[in-house]
């Protein structure tokens, strides 16, 4: 893209580029100011900031899952190369060329800006990422020096965000599955912050993040250890056949299916379905034994709250619902249920489309009586 806009504009991308020691020297201490940005950002309580870097994690982390430091060193050192020879070499020179250079910086970064719009936030940061950057370039005269530092800067938050590890693991994680963890949000925070959640945006969840909810699901607390829960992670073809059944489901709750009335609602049911990523079919055993049985069900229902909670730590938005789909054969068989037992929940998963602010509660004060 620098190479063609350079082109066209008469810009060579790499003109103000000298291979010096100045140049490297300065690239490296121009990092130092980028760096202090990232740690702010990763210990600020700022929520569109805190939001961001949820974010980050959900989205960016897993598109780099199992990589070494070589290969992140190679995609940092690529898009510094790249970025800078487009928006500093070429944009910003050739705005320049007409411009004072202070105006030449500040439109430049508007649009490195815009060009990384993940967030409104990110937007915004990046834009002021950029003005610094614009300046390195105005204030050297070498592109060198915002390469070096746009470069640095990305292996570093990258190296940060995957928390390269080697020897890392803990009993809980497989070796294989990548570290998608950089500063989860605190359970107390995810708690607080979790609310059902009906319309998600159409990514899909990679599949190592919802391994990891499941993963939190099973910590639940269990009485005798009897593992009673299981899990069908529905997907893709799956979550059409599903959205089928739920709008025929759906339709048995109208006198005349045949109703427009019905069919508008099985057409909402279906969309909405449709619309949803991802869905979680928690099963759990049913026991002879009555005490068993109910232990079981309240150890498979805080497996599904874990897992809530989890979704919520990393970003996702979740729709638990339960209603007499459960018992529908079809479901069933989608989610091969295994004989001895039964579907307890259906769990809706995504990145939500909108923060959603979550429901009234009462105070616990209020229902709480303290006994000495
Ligand atoms: C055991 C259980 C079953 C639920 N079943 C349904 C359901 O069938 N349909 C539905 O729309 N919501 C269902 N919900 C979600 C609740 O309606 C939702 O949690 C409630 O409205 C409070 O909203 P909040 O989760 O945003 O705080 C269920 C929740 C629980 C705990």
């Amino acid at each position: 893209m620098a190479l063609a806009l350079g082109a066209w504009t008469g810009t060579a991308p790499f003109a103000t580029l000298q291979w010096t020691w100045r140049g490297l020297a300065g690239g490296v201490l121009a990092t130092a100011p980028l760096l202090f940005g990232l740690w702010w950002c990763l210990r600020t309580r700022f929520p569109p900031v805190v939001r961001l870097v949820r974010l980050a994690e959900a989205r960016i982390a897993p598109l780099f899952a199992g990589s070494t430091m070589l290969g992140l060193g190679i995609v940092a050192a690529l898009a510094g190369l790249g970025e800078e020879a487009l928006f500093r070499g070429v944009i910003q020179t050739a705005i320049a060329g007409h411009v004072p250079v202070w105006t030449a910086i500040i439109l430049t970064a508007a649009l490195f800006g815009v060009a990384h719009w993940l967030t409104p936030t990110y937007a915004v940061l990046a834009g002021l990422v950029g003005a610094y950057l614009g300046w390195t370039l105005a204030a050297s005269g070498n592109l060198l020096v915002p390469i070096v530092a746009h470069g640095l800067y990305d292996l570093v938050a990258l190296a940060v965000l995957m928390r390269v590890k080697s020897a890392h693991s803990s009993p809980f994680t497989s070796h294989s599955l990548p570290s998608v963890r950089l500063i989860d949000m605190d359970a107390i925070d995810a708690i607080q912050r979790r609310t059902s959640v009906r319309r998600f945006r159409p990514e899909p969840v990679p599949r190592q993040v919802i391994e990891r909810l499941l993963d939190c699901a099973v910590r639940a607390p269990n009485h005798k250890l009897t593992e009673p829960w299981r899990f069908a992670v529905l997907t893709g073809r799956a979550v059409a056949r599903l959205a089928e059944l739920r709008a025929r489901h759906r339709g048995r709750r109208y006198a005349d299916p045949d109703s427009a009335e019905a069919r508008a609602g099985m057409e909402k049911v279906r969309r909405e379905t449709e619309q949803t990523p991802a869905f979680v079919v928690v099963m759990c055993a049913v026991s002879a034994d009555d005490i068993t049985r109910e232990e079981d069900y309240a150890a498979a229902m805080m497996a599904t709250d874990n897992l809530l909670i989890a979704a919520e730590s990393q970003g996702l938005g979740t729709y638990l619902k339960t209603g007499g789909i459960m018992r529908d054969p079809d479901l069933a068989a989608l989610a091969g249920l295994e004989a001895g037992f039964r579907v307890v929940a259906v769990v809706s998963l995504g990145y939500p489309e909108a923060e959603e602010a979550p429901r009234r509660r009462r105070p616990a004060a209020d229902l709480t009586r303290w006994v000495e």
